[in-house]
C-alpha cells in the first residue's frame, strides 16, 4: 500500500505522518516514512540542487527532469522493494506535488508532466493521496514561524520564498488534481486544530481500509 501526503507549505504534514504511522502500524499494518525530494544518498544531492536559492536559475525543464530523477531512484531503491516486503509506503509529497508545482504553476503544463511521468513510470500511483488543503496565507505564516524558530533550513526555502499569488496557485492546482482524481485524493481541511485534522484523516483511512481489505 503507497500512501502520500500532499498540500501547500505549512500544512501540518510532517506531524499527521507520524500519526498515520502510530496508528496504521498499531491496526498490523507495518509502515515506513519517506519523502520527496531527498530520500538516500543520491536523493539527497538531488535535493540540495533543487532547494539552494542559488540556484533559481534552474530552467523549468531542468527543474522537472531533477524532481522526477530523484522519484526514479526513490520508486526503484525504496518504494517498491518496501511495498513488496509488504509494508505501508508513507511519503510526504510525491507526483501530485510535480504536477502542481512543475506543471501547472510553472511553466512545463500539466499535460506535458502528467505524460512524462506516465511514460517514465508507467501510469505509477498511489494507492491514496491525503491532501491537505488550506488559506496560503496561514500556511506560509506557519512555515515562517518555523523558520523563525531554527525548525527549517534557510538555505532550503527556495520554494517557500515566493509570493502569496504563487502560492493560491499552488492550493488551485492541488484542488484541481483532486476533482481529477476524486477516488485517489481524499481533502481535508488542514486549517482546523491538529486534533479536527487528524480525526478527519483517521475517517479517510478507516474508509479506505474497509473499501481495500486484501491489501
Ligand atoms: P519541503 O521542505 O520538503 O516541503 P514541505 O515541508 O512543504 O513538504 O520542500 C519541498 C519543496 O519542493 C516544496 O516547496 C514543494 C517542492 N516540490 C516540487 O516543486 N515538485 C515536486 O515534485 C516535489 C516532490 C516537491
Amino acid at each position: 500500500m503507497f500512501i502520500t501526503l500532499e498540500g501547500g507549505e505549512g500544512a501540518g504534514k510532517t506531524t499527521q505522518m507520524e500519526r498515520i504511522f502510530q496508528y496504521l502500524s498499531q491496526k498490523g499494518h507495518p509502515c515506513v516514512k519517506t519523502r520527496e525530494p531527498g530520500h538516500g544518498f543520491i536523493g539527497r544531492q538531488i535535493r540540495a540542487l533543487l532547494m539552494l536559492p542559488a540556484n533559481e536559475t534552474l530552467v523549468p525543464t531542468a527543474e522537472l527532469l531533477l524532481f522526477m530523477a530523484d522519484r526514479a531512484q526513490h520508486i526503484e531503491s525504496f518504494i517498491l522493494p518496501e511495498m513488496q516486503k509488504g509494508n505501508v509506503v508513507l511519503c510526504d509529497r510525491f507526483f501530485d506535488s510535480t504536477v502542481v508545482y512543475q506543471g501547472f504553476t510553472g511553466q512545463v503544463g500539466v499535460e506535458k508532466t502528467l505524460s512524462f511521468h506516465d511514460v517514465v513510470f508507467n501510469g505509477f500511483r498511489p494507492d491514496l493521496t491525503i491532501l491537505f488543503d488550506l488559506n496560503p496565507g496561514i500556511g506560509l505564516h506557519r512555515t515562517i514561524c518555523q523558520l523563525n524558530d531554527g525548525g527549517r533550513c534557510e538555505k532550503e526555502s527556495r520554494f517557500e520564498q515566493k509570493k502569496l499569488d504563487f502560492h493560491k496557485k499552488i492550493r488551485q492546482g492541488f484542488l484541481l488534481r483532486a476533482e481529477a482524481e476524486p477516488e485517489r485524493i481524499k481533502i481535508v481541511d488542514a486549517e482546523l486544530s491538529q486534533e479536527e485534522v487528524w480525526l478527519q484523516i483517521k475517517k479517510i483511512l478507516d474508509e479506505f481500509l474497509q473499501n481495500n481489505p486484501a491489501r
